[in-house]
């Protein structure tokens, strides 16, 4: 069957019809044609791609011009699945004016469907203003990587009486700003299930548990590609770093026997080559 692209209005039509759907990460060309060549149906470019791609510590250093850089191969390599671009760290918390003006570049220069930034009631005013101005926003709360020095490291959200009802709040002010879904990161399943309850709003869970309308993984994580460390929500359904380093050895070893190229692989016209030497 045709693969159709969701759409933004999507977030709303899936929720009121149950409808389960997927959303995993990609930042370059070739990676975000094969996502488009699946069921999944949506790609976020995240902040990830710090550490994922660019081997960094922490997703705080990445610039809006990197996002930028990572965005668009992703949104040519997917015309048919939504692409998510993610705010990085500091292209947003100076003031409304400067997250509009970044949300704008993230939309106008790389093509992508929405923007994501972290925070729950203290961004929500700022959340409120770039929606304003006309941009679809997906909030995320829980677990955000970009401020996870602050909350003791990555740690799971939301464990205690208080810390729920916080991801409460923060869920119901996202709600109020009008963002068009929540990413829930890394919290106990029965305080995403009250999330829930509060809210309305189509929820996307990444080690939230069974109870959100959308499961979010790393795509280097659920393919087995990544080999740093592993949370205890990631699955993998491949092997891939695994099929990757099998199939280099195999190069390598061929190449050493002499197996490869073999004349399948090479270009065999006979050429009258001149006397020079
Ligand atoms: O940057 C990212 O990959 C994310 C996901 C973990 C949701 O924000």
């Amino acid at each position: 069957m045709e693969k159709v692209k969701m759409k933004i209005p999507d977030f709303k039509k899936y929720k009121e019809e149950g409808k389960k759907y997927t959303f995993v990460t990609a930042y370059d060309y070739t990676t975000a044609s094969i996502v488009n060549e699946s069921d999944t149906e949506i790609i976020l470019v995240g902040d990830s791609a710090a550490m994922v791609m660019l081997g960094r510590s922490t997703t705080v250093g990445i610039t809006l011009d990197e996002m930028i850089g990572f965005i668009k191969p992703v949104v040519l390599g997917a015309p048919d699945t939504m692409v998510i671009g993610d705010m990085p760290f500091g292209s947003y918390n100076i003031n409304a004016e400067q997250a509009i003006s970044s949300a704008n570049r993230i939309l106008m220069e790389t093509g992508c469907d929405c923007v994501k930034l972290e925070g729950g009631e203290t961004v929500a005013p700022t959340i409120r203003r770039i929606v304003d101005a006309g941009i679809s926003v997906v909030g995320h709360i829980g677990l955000t990587p970009q401020t996870a020095t602050s909350v003791g490291g990555f740690k799971v959200q939301g464990g205690t009486p208080e810390g729920a009802a916080q991801l409460i709040r923060d869920a119901k002010a996202l709600e109020e700003a009008g963002v068009v879904a929540i990413v829930l990161e890394c919290m106990p399943s029965m305080v995403s299930k009250a999330v829930g309850e509060a809210v309305s709003v189509p929820l996307l869970g990444i080690g939230a548990g069974p109870y959100v309308d959308c499961q979010v993984l790393v795509t280097q994580d659920l393919l087995g590609m990544y080999n740093g460390f592993k949370p205890k929500f990631v699955k993998h359904f491949a092997g891939i770093r695994q099929e990757m380093v099998a199939g280099l050895n195999r190069f390598h070893e061929e190449t050493l026997n002499g197996e490869f190229p073999s004349p399948e692989y090479s270009f065999n016209k006979s050429v009258e080559i001149p006397k020079l030497y």
